[in-house]
């Protein structure tokens, strides 16, 4: 394997074993990197493919929610591999989707727990170990930017991750840490594009058909250049964010689709 700026480096990712995440979890370990997978899924950690890395890569089922508990994963790694090089901080929740006026509020508490307290929760614990040179990669989504109808706790989460990374990135840089925000917008094809496209025609709102192929239909319409983003987009961003080549790069939010978003996610 040729060298590659990641060997032996160690990185970790929450939502690890999820659609990004353990996307993320073969690039890196491809690239040689000690990889760190934390999620609360246990049966998803489970069945996260690491075949052929087994020495590389680390499952630790953690909610990032609990802040002893991301303490004690933190610790795991740094006893296994050493401080934390780089943390692609990826764990989330959707929550509903809803109108307003009709929207739980107590799911609207889970949503910003998960995507915001749990964010600042790993971004700390991590960031507090990491030497400089390091680099924190949080995903926030096009919806914090503009705002999904009928996802109004999600949208709120996601704007106020890109407000943590703007400002995180300002304590943290006199430590020599860059920090910055991944902002996926239309990803796909496959089944989260579907199911995304399925829940937003089933929601009731005005701002999307009642058909799933029209939903889609209408939000690729409305993106200049007329195509979705993928995953491995969305980990070329991240890999991109953690190698030196983005050593000038922090505070930013990077918007990963085709093009520029319509705003209906
Ligand atoms: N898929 C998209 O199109 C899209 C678009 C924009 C933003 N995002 C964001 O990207 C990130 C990854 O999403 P994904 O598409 O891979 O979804 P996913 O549901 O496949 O992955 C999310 C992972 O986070 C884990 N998780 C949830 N709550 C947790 C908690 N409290 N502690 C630890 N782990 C927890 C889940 O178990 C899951 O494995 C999320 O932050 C999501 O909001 C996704």
């Amino acid at each position: 394997m040729p060298t590659t700026q990641l060997e032996h480096k160690v990185i970790v990712i929450t939502g690890g074993a999820g659609y990004f995440g353990s996307s993320a979890v073969k690039r890196f370990l491809g690239l040689g990197a000690n990889v760190a997978a934390l999620d609360v899924s246990e049966d998803a950690l489970a069945s996260l493919d690491g075949e052929g890395f087994e020495g590389q890569l680390l499952k630790i089922v953690c909610n990032v929610t609990n802040a002893d508990g991301v303490t004690a994963a933190v610790n795991q790694i740094v006893e296994k591999f050493g401080p934390p090089d780089y943390l692609w901080n990826n764990a989330g929740y959707q929550g509903a989707i809803c109108p307003t006026l009709e929207y739980s509020i107590t799911d609207f508490s889970r949503v910003m727990n998960i995507n915001v307290t749990g964010m600042f929760i790993v971004l700390q614990a991590c960031a507090k170990l990491m030497p400089s040179g390091s680099s924190i990669v949080n995903t926030a989504s096009v919806a914090g930017i503009k705002c999904t109808p009928a996802m109004v706790a999600y949208s709120a989460s996601k704007a106020a991750v890109i407000a943590m990374t703007s400002c995180t990135a300002k304590d943290l840089a006199p430590k020599g840490i860059r920090v910055n925000a991944v902002s996926p917008a239309l990803i796909g094809p496959g089944m989260m594009w579907d199911r995304q496209n399925e829940l937003h025609a089933a929601c009731d709102s005005p701002y999307f058909a009642n058909d799933a192929e029209k939903v889609a239909k209408n939000k690729v319409n409305g993106v200049p250049m007329k195509r979705l983003g993928s995953v491995e987009e969305v980990v070329d961003m991240v890999e991109f964010l953690f190698s030196d080549k983005a050593s000038y790069v922090t505070g930013t939010n990077m918007v990963v689709d085709g093009g520029m978003s319509s705003g209906l996610r």
